[in-house]
């Protein structure tokens, strides 16, 4: 598994402790900056970098990282493909993976803790999409998103 991430410097932090944890799963990591906490930058760049990966395949999965997690979160779902969850609790991190089939997760540094954040991360990558009924739905958002892009 390849996974993508990038933050701003709200999240900076937080993004390192994550890829530090991936890399620890031996699970590869591709970081799109922003590369300091100390430089304020805008979250949408990143968003949107990560983003792109995950549509052309380069990465499997993204990462993002902002102070809310909700910045990031919502420049990422303006990328057509993109399904990006922002997440606070393992329950949701499942389920926006096993119902909603998410490509990305997004946190916030300012609300979680580095415990819980990884707990969200683990519980995330190895949760499995369910594909049935939840398929129907999730086809559905993609058919809003190619109304929408005429
Ligand atoms: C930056 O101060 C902050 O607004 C950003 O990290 C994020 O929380 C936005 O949603």
């Amino acid at each position: 598994m390849r996974i993508g991430l990038g933050c701003d410097h709200g999240g900076y932090n937080l993004k390192l402790e994550i890829i530090k944890y991936l890399e620890s799963m031996n699970i590869e990591c591709v970081d799109f900056g922003t590369n300091n906490g100390e430089e304020s930058v805008d979250y949408p760049v990143y968003g949107e970098m990560v983003a792109n990966a995950v549509v052309s395949k380069e990465v499997d999965y993204g990462i993002v990282c902002c102070g809310t997690g909700i910045g990031i979160s919502l420049a990422a779902n303006k990328v057509p493909g993109i399904r990006c969850a922002v997440v606070s609790d393992v329950f949701s991190a499942k389920m926006s993976k096993a119902h909603n089939n998410a490509n990305m997760l997004s946190l916030g540094e300012r609300v979680l803790g580095k415990g819980l954040a990884l707990e969200i991360v683990s519980a995330w990558i190895n949760t499995e999409f369910e594909g049935d009924r939840h398929s129907r739905r999730v086809n559905m958002i993609s058919e809003i998103e190619k109304k929408h892009s005429k």
